[in-house]
């Protein structure tokens, strides 16, 4: 297993309240244990630069952003920590688990938001040239549960300017993505995130070591 997440760039993703977070976290646990060093980011953020245009991007007080300015926002994010922490770590040989990349732009700014995917992914070439992913993760959970969960995981917070979509906008995201999981099931997998904590953490586990058994190497990245 150690040689099989050696060098490999991973992306967990889903709508709000899918729960990601959690596994997230056992995933850099037990790939840590099996051996690897893992480098952990999070979209938007995961540099200086790109907390400040978190705060940007999440502060409900900027409620007339435009979509294009959204979407160039998330974007330049990624670009600076593509640079700054995702390319030297893979580099190094290191697992690097993202939380979220471009296929949330696709389904928050695209196929919820209204924005092309041909716009998206040339704005994302620009961003992040060929430095795909090999595999991305969608934790798939139904809308009420993804509110309930949202709900409660911000018991003393408010909802920032993304959760404050309307829940028509966050159905579209769940669409978006399992339209792009159907579209290329050979980078994408789905897991059944309705499930408890620990079960869909053994699903995870479980794709992760049948797609070894299968010889799944990643993909040979030009710099
Ligand atoms: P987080 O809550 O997982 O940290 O993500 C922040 C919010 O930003 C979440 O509502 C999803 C949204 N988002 C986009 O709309 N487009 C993107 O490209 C990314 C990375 C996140």
């Amino acid at each position: 297993m150690r040689a099989f997440l050696s060098g490999r760039f991973v992306v967990f993703d889903g709508p709000d309240g899918c729960g990601k977070s959690t596994q997230f976290r056992r995933f850099a646990d037990w790939a840590s244990a099996q051996g690897v060093t893992v480098t952990e980011v999070r979209e938007p953020g995961g540099t200086s630069i790109g907390e400040q245009i978190r705060a940007i991007l999440l502060d409900p007080v900027n409620s007339a952003m435009m979509i294009r300015c959204e979407m160039l926002l998330y974007m330049a994010s990624r670009a600076q920590l593509l640079e700054e922490r995702i390319r030297p770590a893979l580099e190094r040989g290191e697992l690097v688990l993202a939380d979220r990349f471009v296929s949330s732009t696709l389904a928050y700014q695209g196929t919820a938001g209204g924005m092309t995917r041909d716009d998206i992914l040339e704005v994302a070439r620009v961003a992040v040239g060929d430095m795909w992913p090999d595999d991305i993760v969608i934790f798939d959970v139904d809308t009420d549960t993804a509110w309930q969960r949202m709900a409660a995981g911000r018991a003393d917070s408010s909802p920032d300017r993304m959760e404050q979509k309307s829940a028509e906008f966050h159905e579209r995201v769940r669409q978006g993505y399992l339209q792009q999981c159907r579209e290329d099931p050979a980078r994408y997998v789905t897991i059944d995130a309705r499930q408890n904590p620990e079960t869909v953490f053994a699903r995870l586990v479980e794709s992760f070591v049948s797609r070894m058994k299968a010889g799944i190497a990643p993909r040979v990245r030009r710099s």
